[in-house]
């Protein structure tokens, strides 16, 4: 049996008419930079979301960027983060030159342990960049209170979260300003690169609007040092065609979770989603103590598996200058050591999961 991870051939062939005429139609154009459909695609994503502003850009990494560069992280600043995450996270803080501050996670959800903030906060510190790890919503009512109280910024790094929900509400519309990014194989992704900002606050949303096209106020006016961190027209309507579908994608993607849930629960440790809260289900990943081993039977039955992370961030050669060592963040490093995900996309059929679930079953006999 053909088991596919994300997928992507056959999203684009159940979406590919809508896809197809919607390139089309930017071919037809030739309006490739900041086409009207970006503005189209910018105003669906607000009412998705329920977030003022939805600015989209060039990819989840640069809405990273975008949202630190608005709330003025500059040189020697510190902004505290989660060590368990994409490199993006940690990178984006130290390429303006401010100091990523790790904090561990929680054992369950993989997220920052907002019961670890206080603790790191010092006199520079600037701002809480948590990451909705795996698809889940961070803990925003505590971290948003730690933030308050030391009159701190909150960015989420939503990367793998869009459509995900804490108290009904999006993601993207907690925080100061969330990002996202439709990387192909995130929970809606365009066909190359690209990402959103997203905020409830005029000030911000007004720079990050200047921020993403150089600084540019006016032709050749440039207010700002900013970076060319355009979406292309092109994916603005790749997304414009899947958009409509997305609802639905988020339900087959709890379908397969729970699908998962009702047969490995008992013998391993399934992902953790909090009652107040809803998974985008980027990945569904469970938590083994033979790791390589279950990984290598899988993959005899074509099963494909990813690990999301297998170095944390505090441990890569580029931040050897924080002076971290291993041991720092226990909780981190255990989950880098016996994460792995397993294939999750919408498009996965019965025959499949069972396919799947049996197997991971018999490559950890117990
Ligand atoms: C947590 C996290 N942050 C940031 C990013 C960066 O997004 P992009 O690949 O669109 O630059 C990703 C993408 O993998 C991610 O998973």
């Amino acid at each position: 049996m053909k088991i596919d991870f994300a997928n992507l051939q056959l999203q684009y062939q159940t979406y590919k008419e809508k896809i197809d005429s919607n390139i089309q139609a930017i071919l037809n154009k030739s309006n490739y930079i900041l086409g009207e459909e970006v503005q189209i695609l910018e105003k669906e994503l607000q009412n998705f979301t329920g977030a003022k502003y939805a600015i989209t850009c060039s990819s989840g990494t640069d809405a990273l960027l975008l949202a630190l560069m608005a709330i003025d992280i500059e040189p020697d600043d510190e902004v505290i983060t989660t060590p368990f995450t994409w490199i993006s996270t940690g990178e984006m803080i130290a390429l303006l030159k401010a100091k990523p501050v790790f904090v561990d996670i929680e054992p369950d959800t993989y997220n920052i342990n907002a019961n670890l903030i206080e603790k790191a906060i010092t006199k520079k510190t600037k701002a809480i960049m948590p990451v909705s790890l795996y698809g889940q919503p961070v803990d925003i009512d505590a971290i948003q209170a730690i933030a308050n109280k030391h009159n701190l910024k909150v960015i989420i790094d939503g990367a793998q979260s869009f459509g995900s929900t804490y108290n009904g509400k999006t993601d993207s519309n907690l925080g100061d300003i969330s990002t996202t990014s439709f990387f192909p194989s995130k929970p809606l992704g365009c066909y190359g690169d690209g990402g959103a900002v997203f905020t409830n606050n005029d000030e911000y949303a007004n720079k990050i609007k200047l921020l993403r096209v150089h600084g540019q106020n006016k032709r050749y006016h440039h207010r700002y040092i900013g970076i060319g961190g355009r979406m292309d027209t092109i994916q603005a309507a790749v997304l414009l065609a899947k958009i409509p579908n997305f609802r639905k994608e988020l339900i087959d993607r709890q379908r397969v979770a729970d699908q998962y849930n009702s047969e490995l629960s008992n013998t391993f440790q399934t992902p953790v989603i909090r009652l107040n809260r809803t998974s985008a289900w980027a990945q569904y990943t469970l938590r083994v103590n033979n790791r390589d081993n279950i990984i290598a039977k899988l993959k005899e039955q074509g099963i494909p598996t990813s690990v999301f992370y297998p170095i944390p961030l505090h441990l890569q050669e580029c931040f050897q200058y924080l002076n971290y060592k291993q041991g720092d963040f226990p909780i981190s490093e255990g989950a880098s050591k016996e994460a792995v995900s397993l294939p999750m996309n919408p498009f996965l059929i019965d025959s499949q999961i069972n396919f799947i679930v049996s197997s991971v079953k018999l490559a950890n006999p117990i």
